[in-house]
């Protein structure tokens, strides 16, 4: 990407997002709703969300947050392995995709998958894969911290290899495991955040800790973001934008027994530009990363919105209603300098 010092983004997707739901999702849904054209949602509120009544009244929550601003929530389930082909029928209208979680990995995921056995998930990702719904999946098992997503690899490929037809999201990959991984199968995708295109766990723990870089899963190695700095500067066509932006009130970061995740809705768009800038990537494979690869694997055709972004440095605010930002005070160099809809 040329030095320039404005370009504009078109129709923004953010393919993995936490817009949790009562007080905090009034604090922080408009920091999404405001510059991407929509998002997929995650379901791992408490309970989690695995009926369609509670898809539809999580939906209409949402949508009283973000006011009248043009933002789509893609709804999400949370994988059940007992969820039948009737009831996938049912709800099919109403969802985007099924995430699915390993028992207690992460967030509110106690009620996930244990043990990935073939035989056990064949109906349910049968049917997904019949009615075009893809599988969302936080790819960790619960070994050793830094081994555990490219511990999870071999999983993705018996997975992938077993429902040829299904669309395999691997979400928020950080690791040149995952990476490779792609390649390998029709049938995978992924998700990368913005946090794991900046930062390595260096930037977490390296000096002082840092808890608002604190997420699941962690970040890793130089060279793991090497590997994802490269598919998404060249907007590989099977990785799309996910933020993965999981907001945790300020006290349950600034604590001990940090929570995992980093708010990034409301700076990811100024970081991308800045970052493909700084690795002079084309603005096509920008727009290709934030959206039309997005588009084409979900088949989706999300609102008209352009957003334009300024080269002014935009120094980001130390909290937005409660929640600390990444880079909170810190100066970044890119601002976003109008919003159209239509
Ligand atoms: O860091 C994370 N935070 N990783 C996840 O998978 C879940 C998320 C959250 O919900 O807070
Ligand atoms: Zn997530």
């Amino acid at each position: 990407m040329p030095a320039t010092q404005k370009i504009t983004l078109h129709n923004p997707l953010d393919m993995h997002l936490h817009l949790r739901d009562e007080e905090m999702l009034h604090n922080i849904a408009q920091s999404s709703a405001k510059s991407f054209s929509g998002a997929i949602v995650m379901p791992n509120l408490v309970p989690p969300v695995t009926t369609k009544e509670a898809v539809i009244a999580y939906r209409s929550r949402i949508k009283e947050a973000i006011d009248d601003e043009a933002f789509t929530p893609y709804m999400t389930l949370f994988f059940k392995p007992d969820y039948s082909r009737a009831f996938l029928e049912e709800v099919r209208d109403e969802i985007t995709a099924i995430k699915l979680y390993p028992a207690g990995i992460t967030t509110n995921s106690e009620g996930g998958v244990s043990g990935f056995d073939v035989e056990e998930l064949r109906e349910t990702l049968e049917a997904m894969a019949d009615l075009n719904i893809p599988l969302c999946v936080h790819g960790e098992t619960n070994g050793f911290v830094m081994d555990r997503e490219a511990e999870f690899v071999p999983i993705y490929e018996k997975l992938a290899k077993a429902f040829p037809k299904l669309k395999i999201i691997m979400e928020h990959i950080t690791t040149k495991e995952s990476v490779a991984a792609l390649d390998r199968y029709e049938n995978l995708y992924a998700t990368i955040t913005v946090h794991h295109l900046f930062i390595t766990l260096d930037d977490v723990a390296g000096g002082m800790l840092q808890p608002h870089l604190f997420c699941k899963p962690i970040a890793k190695r130089p060279e793991d973001r090497e590997a994802l700095l490269r598919v998404a500067l060249e907007a590989h066509p099977k990785v799309m934008f996910g933020s993965d932006s999981a907001p945790h009130p300020k006290h349950a970061k600034e604590n001990c027994g940090c929570a995992a995740g980093v708010f990034t809705a409301p700076v990811a768009l100024q970081l991308l530009t800045e970052l493909f800038e700084k690795h002079n990537a084309p603005i096509e494979n920008l727009q290709a990363f934030v959206s039309t690869n997005a588009q084409k694997i979900y088949g989706i055709t999300p609102l008209q919105k352009s957003v334009t972004l300024i080269k002014e440095p935009f120094v980001v605010p130390a909290e937005y209603n409660g929640v600390v930002p990444m880079f909170a005070g810190e100066e970044i160099a890119y601002s976003i300098e109008e919003v159209n809809v239509g």
